[in-house]
């Protein structure tokens, strides 16, 4: 992640006043802190990943930062197994970074997820060009296209693409 990208992640958390964020790929916590920067003081970062010992680099990672444990609440598991147990509109902003071929399924439970006003982001939809170019692509840039074509028609979002880093895709929640 580009400090581009952790900073517009800072400002999109903070300019939806998010007390409740979930995110899609812990990775080993570097969005993560950037989107607790952003957050409320009392705010909570809910974030799923399949690999325990990513999340536990990241737990560490938070603590090094300063993050009181009580900042994020871990869940293991791949998100389209955890998301459906996660509370309807519970959520101010959705940050997702997990699996590429699963973007649209993403959306969908993230418009579930989020509150009226809410932010749904995608990174890395630049997908290093290759969203752009017009060779043979594999279906994860197929899948990407996709889900720009999608969040661009919905009546029920409104979206821009910042040209930070691989490229982020925010849109508001209507
Ligand atoms: C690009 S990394 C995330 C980086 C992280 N956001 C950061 O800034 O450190 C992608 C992460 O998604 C996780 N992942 C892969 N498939 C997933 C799935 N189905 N659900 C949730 N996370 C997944 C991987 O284990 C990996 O940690």
């Amino acid at each position: 992640m580009t400090p581009g990208t952790g900073a517009a992640l800072q400002l999109l958390a903070a300019s939806v006043d998010a007390k409740a964020v979930a995110e899609i790929g812990t990775g080993c916590g570097v969005s993560g802190i950037h989107l607790l920067h952003g957050m409320r003081p009392d705010g909570v970062l809910t974030t799923v990943d399949p690999e325990p010992e990513h999340q536990q680099f990241a737990r560490q990672a938070f603590r090094a930062a300063g993050f009181a444990s009580n900042r994020a609440r871990f869940i293991p598991g791949r998100a389209l197994e955890v998301l459906p147990r996660l509370a309807d509109a519970g959520y101010d902003l959705v940050f997702c970074d997990g699996d590429r071929l699963e973007s649209l399924e993403y959306l969908a439970e993230s418009l579930r997820l989020l509150r009226t006003g809410g932010m749904v982001v995608f990174e890395g939809v630049f997908a290093n060009g290759r969203t752009v170019d017009s060779g043979p692509q594999p279906t994860e840039v197929i899948r990407i296209r996709e889900l720009l074509r999608t969040v661009r028609e919905s009546e029920d979002l409104l979206p821009t693409l910042l040209p930070v880093g691989d490229g982020l895709l925010c849109a508001v929640k209507r």
